[in-house]
């Protein structure tokens, strides 16, 4: 028997009822199918996460259900299992939720119903009381990752590579300190892929990819979204460009539902949270062009993996300089 069958057939599955779902970045992921009809997909989780993670997305979609919003649930084995370690890597099955899901925002119409959904979500977990089983560390140490790349650029190397280093410590150092804002309830990840959509008309229906879910704040939850939604052509490409239009639409889908959450000082630090993480991501990717031993990277489009990440650390670096001169345009649509 196959790996994967054993794995499925610990939830009563067979192997013919799945079929893998392209598309997905981290997780390996399978529909369930029965009679043809999806009910579930079983993933096989990355192996940065714990099993355990699987208990505080248990707890949080337990709350997002109460409250009456669709969400995925987590779905135990036959023998009650939360999860499975199978070939040494957690798998775990979560119920199906029809809808779409798009790799890139297509018009500001669906950044208003991203928007919207995620207004939904901090609304209905704002009174969640649970402490996370699982954390992961280091994410989002801007001051840690600006760090580890001062240290390179001090060491020297391929003079390109050290004026990069350079300039993003420049834009970094441009920065205004984020606010200091409450710690809440957060997916983590909120890139538009892991939104569920439904069409005609656009409404977001939930949230996918929970892995991540954890304590944070306004400026990395809706910050680290916007980097991504706002730059609809992606990290890789010589054309990164930061798109008001869909910035103001999200924040406008964002405030009709959940405007009451906000503070004042979690309103500038959306924006300037969105300029952090684009910084903090140059830097990383900056990072990895010296020690070329982390990010993955496309070997059918660059020459390596330091080919790939120049591109990238140069992207986000741009990026972070156009989110920077359409900056008091941001703070007017948040706090307007
Ligand atoms: N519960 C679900 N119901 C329906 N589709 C899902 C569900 N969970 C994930 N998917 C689909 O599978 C894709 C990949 O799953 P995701 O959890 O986002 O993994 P990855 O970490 O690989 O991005 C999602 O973008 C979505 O299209
Ligand atoms: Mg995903």
């Amino acid at each position: 028997m196959s790996e994967l069958a054993g794995v499925a057939r610990a939830w009563g599955w067979a192997e013919d009822q799945l079929s893998p779902l392209a598309g997905g970045l981290i997780n390996q992921t399978y529909a369930v199918r029965e009679h043809g009809v999806p009910t579930a997909v079983l993933q096989r989780v990355h192996p940065v996460f714990g099993g355990e993670v699987n208990l505080d997305i248990e707890a949080v979609t337990a709350h997002l259900a109460a409250k009456g919003m669709t969400t995925p649930r987590l779905v135990r084995t036959l023998a009650g299992e939360p999860w499975i370690v199978a070939g040494g890597r957690v798998w775990r099955a979560l119920s199906w939720v029809d809808g779409v899901t798009v790799h890139t925002v297509p018009d500001p119409s669906w950044a208003t119903a991203g928007g919207e959904l995620l207004g939904r979500f901090h609304r209905a977990v704002a009174d969640l009381a649970h402490d996370y089983h699982f954390a992961r560390a280091g994410v989002h140490d801007t001051a840690g990752h600006l760090a580890t790349l001062a240290v390179h650029v001090a060491a020297g190397g391929d003079p390109e590579w050290v004026e990069l280093g350079r300039e993003i410590a420049a834009q970094a150092s441009d920065l205004p300190p984020l606010p200091q804002t409450a710690a809440r309830h957060c997916h983590g990840d909120l890139k538009i892929s892991n939104l569920l959509f439904h069409t005609e008309p656009v409404r977001g229906v939930c949230l996918v990819d929970l892995d991540t879910v954890g304590k944070s704040t306004m400026a990395f939850e809706l910050g680290d979204a916007m980097r991504s939604w706002c730059n609809p052509r992606g990290e890789d490409t010589g054309g990164v460009r930061f798109d008001l239009e869909i910035f103001g639409a999200a924040i406008r889908g964002f405030r009709s539902v959940a405007d009451a959450l906000l503070t004042a000082d979690e309103r500038t630090a959306i924006v300037l949270g969105t300029e952090t993480v684009t910084v903090e991501l140059a830097a990383r990717f900056c990072v990895d062009v010296f020690r070329d031993d982390y990010f993955g990277w496309d070997a059918s489009r660059f020459p390596s993996r330091r080919a790939h990440n120049l591109v990238r650390a140069r992207g986000q670096l741009a990026l972070a300089q156009a989110i920077r001169a359409v900056r008091s345009d941001a703070l007017e649509i948040v706090h307007g």
